[in-house]
């Protein structure tokens, strides 16, 4: 949780952001969904609200540049072809807000990836992938914001296409922002499971202000599953929003301008009540005397408290359950029961993976791990393999992560639709790499010996699943 003295200075921070918000020349936003996929919905949903804030607040839309996959609005799969929803509606049938509706896609398909976001916001417009040639032109006194959804894991966010976005990069993206001038100030709003892992090394005079949906060590949440999922009185079969970003939006969405701004964030880390919402970098932007604020009350009306909210890694398996228990007909139950054993087989399948490789990782090294003891006072003998599995060990060695995560990205099976080894579920297994690194030394293992370790089982459960038959139902 935050320290009252930096919600403070926080708070004052946001106060002078959203003032500037009515000097609409200088504000700029870049918002990208990392996602594709149906069950996926709520990414893209999320995405094109924020859009809409942006409009709203009154960012020009040439200033805002969107990146997301546009497989949602008119998946076959889309109660409503052509329409996306961000929240539950059952007031007067047609009367929801469609946030797909002037949702401008600067970049779409398969070409958003992780390299196509640090293009553009570091403004470097050469060999850009088709779209509306867009990239970030903002000067030294402009304001920029920027906005991720998606699938995270320790040191690293998804996108649709393509590998990850590593912690090292976004850094080194950012830090090349400063020194090429592209802000005065820069605020970052990340919904992503771990997303506190993303920026440990902001400067607290960077004038970056990162804000999380979890801390480095939870999942964010997704909300309005279920049956909380309707709208017009139609369940959409997907979550439509993620909690931290609904939190937001809304709180934009009723519009009580910058006093409103100024409290957000509080209002959004009471709100969000499934994980911690941090903070990172530069909260002192003190040009505002804090004395001159005065803070908002948390009030949270019923109707806005989330609804129906899971937990990221579990909304596939959620989901698949939930449409399988309310599938009508028998051809229809029989789809949805195969998608939902599909589901499940995978889950096994990438707990099995990452079991045999803390099994590789530690042959030969069973018996040397130890611990302190703090009441014997000693070392202690640790098992290998529950540490590596399950230690939550802090990042010091990114370019052994870098190389492990990429490792699993180029060789893993794709399960579930994604682009390549991770997928929302195994992301979670990003941390048992971290522990890899952080005791290759007690494991006398250089970076090449544990790449390859994963290489082979990444290659041996690729081989399996290829030959593995079809569910047949
Ligand atoms: C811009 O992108 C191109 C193509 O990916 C790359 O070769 C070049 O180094 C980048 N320029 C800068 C200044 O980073």
């Amino acid at each position: 949780m935050l320290a009252p003295k930096i919600i403070g200075s926080l708070v004052a921070a946001l106060l002078q952001f959203a003032a500037a918000a009515h000097d609409a020349a200088s504000i700029w936003a870049v918002i990208a969904a990392g996602s594709k996929g149906f069950y996926n919905y709520r990414h893209q949903a999320d995405a094109c609200h924020a859009y809409q804030v942006m409009l709203k607040r009154g960012v020009p839309a040439d200033h805002i540049i969107l990146m997301m996959q546009d497989d949602i609005a008119r998946s076959g799969q889309n109660p409503f072809p052509g329409k996306l929803f961000n929240k539950p509606h059952n007031a007067t049938p047609g009367s929801a807000v469609d946030v797909y509706a002037g949702c401008k896609i600067d970049y779409s398909g398969d070409i958003v990836t992780a390299d196509l976001f640090l293009k553009v916001i570091t403004g470097n417009a050469s060999a850009l992938p088709p779209g509306s040639g867009k990239v970030l032109k903002s000067g030294k006194n402009d304001r920029v914001f920027l906005n991720f959804i998606d699938h995270g894991a320790a040191g690293f966010v998804m996108f649709p296409n393509g590998p990850e976005l590593h912690v090292q990069d976004l850094h080194a993206a950012l830090q090349k922002m400063q020194e090429t001038q592209m802000f005065n100030e820069l605020l970052f709003y990340m919904e992503a499971c771990e997303s506190g892992s993303m920026f440990p090394n902001l400067k607290v005079d960077g004038k970056v202000l990162a804000v999380t949906a979890s801390n480095a060590q939870e999942s964010s949440w997704g909300t309005y599953c279920g049956e909380d999922a309707i709208v017009d009185g139609r369940n959409i079969g997907s979550c439509l929003g993620d909690l931290f970003s609904v939190a937001w939006m809304e709180d934009d969405d009723i519009g009580t301008g910058g006093e409103t701004i100024s409290g957000q964030i509080d209002r959004v880390t009471t709100r969000t009540d499934k994980s911690h919402v941090c903070t990172f970098g530069d909260v002192s932007f003190k040009t505002e005397p804090v004395a001159d604020f005065k803070r908002s009350e948390v009030v949270i009306r019923d109707e806005e408290k989330a609804l129906g909210s899971v937990d990221s890694r579990d909304i596939p398996l959620f989901t698949a359950t939930y449409n399988y228990e309310h599938a009508k007909g028998t051809e229809a139950k029989d789809v949805a029961w195969s998608r939902l054993q599909e589901v499940k087989t995978d889950r096994e399948a990438d707990e099995a993976v990452f079991h045999l490789l803390a099994t590789s990782t530690c042959k030969g090294n069973e018996r040397t791990l130890k611990r302190w003891d703090f009441t014997k006072r000693d070392f202690e003998e640790v098992d290998c393999e529950e540490a590596i599995i399950s230690e939550k060990r802090q990042m010091k060695d990114s370019d052994c992560h870098k190389a492990l995560a990429r490792a699993v990205s180029t060789t893993c099976p794709a399960r579930g639709g994604a682009s390549g080894g991770w997928n929302g579920y195994n992301m979670k297994y990003s941390q048992m790499l971290v522990n890899m690194c952080e005791e290759r030394l007690v494991l006398k293992k250089e970076i090449a010996d544990l790449e390859v370790i994963v290489r082979g089982e990444c290659i041996a459960a690729s081989q399996a699943a290829l030959a593995a038959p079809d569910i047949v139902v």
